[in-house]
């Protein structure tokens, strides 16, 4: 199967994506796909039929179908942690049963979802108060997927963010923590420890410097903590009510934790049933990826596109241009949605991958990564296949004339990528300003855009709770195809312990009580410089 990608992404690799739009009139319909209001276009690749039908077959081969239905079905194939991965159960929201184990999981989540709601309630209407009174900022700590997503979402929400202001914290640079603190009423404040583990060292710290500031001024700084955690033990310790502490199973991993418990600050945010709306966003897009044919699978089709150009055409990255402000984080989401996921040497079965992994994800949201680096994108000597996403309509109607104009510069971005601007066209123009001879062939060539270059664009109406949901699940999804197809565990981390195994082990020698013997000879010259300076 990969041959066949190997051999077309040979012979079509260059061909020109404009000569396939000339070829076929109707191109647009024949390559983009619409699902409960959200368009897909990917008709600015050049995949063709022939090479979307041999895309299609990795998925029959990697047996893909199955797989799918056994993820939602609560096989656990996490098998490097012998884990399910039913982070679809959280959305559930038709209650169908889910057993891991012989036993259904549905009674427990939505148990738990109602009690998020019940204090998110409380919290929002003032019956759940601060030690100085009713509660008018929340602070969420917690790192990676326990941060990243509700992170991305409150920002996202904003139209509909009526609740207490929330903060996120995540870095364990001191500077984060002061500066999330800094005019707080510590009185008035709820802080949400948020952690799969509860024994991640930045958020524990942080948590810990958060008691000690809420200490100073409240006599039960425990009163006013919740935790998200599985480990109930660990959150026991912390002398944190349970009824403040809303668990949730190994089988939710946490770069997709953010439908349960780790949404509880966007909950409190938006308000239960705002939340409960993300919740359908993200179900209906369960529904659509398990039932839809494959040729008309979002999930699928994103996922196919994204090999063709990693896997088959070689292009190591991929940029993710939301234009639309809110959704400034999704790029980082995602990043950590797919590259720790599918960042992955080592095949299901132990193999070396023969194939690459994932690839590296970036991106800001347009207009104003076309002010930093989409130069590179167009000039560059390098192919960055770019995702564009953005909604017909925005969230304020008396700026209605400013999203027209945020919309035509999307167009206009994957426009110019396709078209490009010929070395006969750039030299029209700077003759028409009157250069002449050698001059006018220099300046000419640094205004050749070469055009050619791959884009999809995700459309959708609005951005509400609702379409949060199927966009972040969409996601979710395209990461499991694509981890399907490389046949790699996506849902595993083994990659991020080295270092921080080595943080662990290297704070006594920062602090002098260890030496740096063993240490390589950079490392040991980092410490010295460092240790004498202070
Ligand atoms: O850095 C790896 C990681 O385990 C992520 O997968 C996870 O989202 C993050 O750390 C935070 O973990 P926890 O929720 O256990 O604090």
């Amino acid at each position: 199967m990969w041959q066949d990608i190997s051999r077309l992404a040979e012979a079509y690799g260059d061909r020109a994506i404009l000569d396939l739009f000339a070829a076929d009139s109707a191109r647009f319909e024949h390559f983009s796909v619409s699902a409960d209001g959200l368009l897909f276009d990917f008709s600015k690749t050049n995949i063709c039929a022939e090479t979307r039908e041999a895309l299609l077959a990795l998925c029959t081969a990697a047996d893909l179908p199955a797989k799918r239905e056994a993820m939602f079905g609560g096989a656990k194939i996490n098998e490097t942690e012998g884990r399910a991965v039913l982070h679809t159960a959280l959305r559930n929201l038709s209650a169908q049963p889910v057993e891991v184990d012989g036993a259904d999981v549905m009674p427990g989540v939505l148990a738990t979802l109602e009690r998020m709601q019940q204090f998110s309630d409380a919290v929002r209407a003032g019956d759940f108060e601060g030690q100085g009174g009713r509660i008018t900022d929340v602070v969420n700590i917690g790192i990676g997927g326990s941060d990243l997503g509700p992170a991305m979402a409150e920002i996202a929400l904003q139209p509909f963010a009526d609740g207490p202001r929330c903060h996120f914290v995540s870095n364990v640079d001191g500077a984060h923590i002061h500066d999330a603190l800094r005019g707080l009423d510590p009185t008035r404040t709820l802080v949400i420890v948020a952690s799969k583990t509860f024994t991640t060292i930045e958020t524990m710290t942080n948590a810990r410097t958060a008691w000690d500031w809420m200490a100073e001024k409240v006599s039960d700084p425990g009163a006013q903590f919740a935790a998200l955690s599985s480990n109930q033990e660990k959150t026991a310790e912390w002398g944190i009510d349970t009824s403040r502490v809303f668990g949730f199973e190994d089988w939710v991993g946490g770069r997709y934790s953010m439908w349960g418990p780790i949404g509880l600050a966007v909950m409190i945010a938006i308000g239960a049933e705002a939340f409960r709306e993300f919740l359908k966003g993200g179900e209906a897009m369960d529904s659509h990826f398990r039932s839809a044919p494959l040729q008309d699978n979002l999930p699928v089709l994103l996922a196919l596109v994204g090999i063709w150009h990693n896997q088959g055409l070689g292009y190591a990255t991929r940029a993710v241009l939301p234009y639309e402000q809110r959704l400034a984080r999704l790029p980082a989401y995602l990043q950590q949605m797919e590259m720790e996921s599918n960042g992955k040497r080592v095949a299901m079965d132990g193999s070396d991958l023969q194939i690459h992994s994932g690839p590296v994800v970036w991106g800001e949201p347009g207009t104003n990564g076309q002010h930093a680096f989409y130069q590179l994108i167009h000039q560059g000597t390098r192919v960055v296949p770019c995702e564009f996403m953005v909604g017909i309509e925005g969230h304020e109607p008396e700026l209605a004339h400013q999203h027209d104009l945020l919309i035509a510069n999307c167009l206009a971005q994957s426009e110019a990528l396709l078209r490009g601007r010929s070395l006969d066209e750039a030299t029209e123009i700077m003759a028409a300003k009157g250069l002449e001879g050698a001059e006018l062939e220099r300046q000419a060539r640094h205004r050749v855009f070469p055009g050619n270059r791959p884009s999809t664009t995700l459309v959708y109406p609005k951005l509400t709770p609702f379409v949060l949901g199927q966009i972040v699940a969409l996601y979710e999804h395209r990461v499991f195809v694509e981890g399907v197809i490389l046949g790699i565990n996506s849902y595993d981390q083994w990659g991020v312990e080295l270092g921080k195994e080595l943080a662990v082990k290297l704070s006594p020698i920062l602090s002098g009580e260890e030496g740096t013997e063993g240490k390589d000879g950079s490392t040991a010259g980092l410490v010295a410089v460092i240790r004498a300076a202070r």
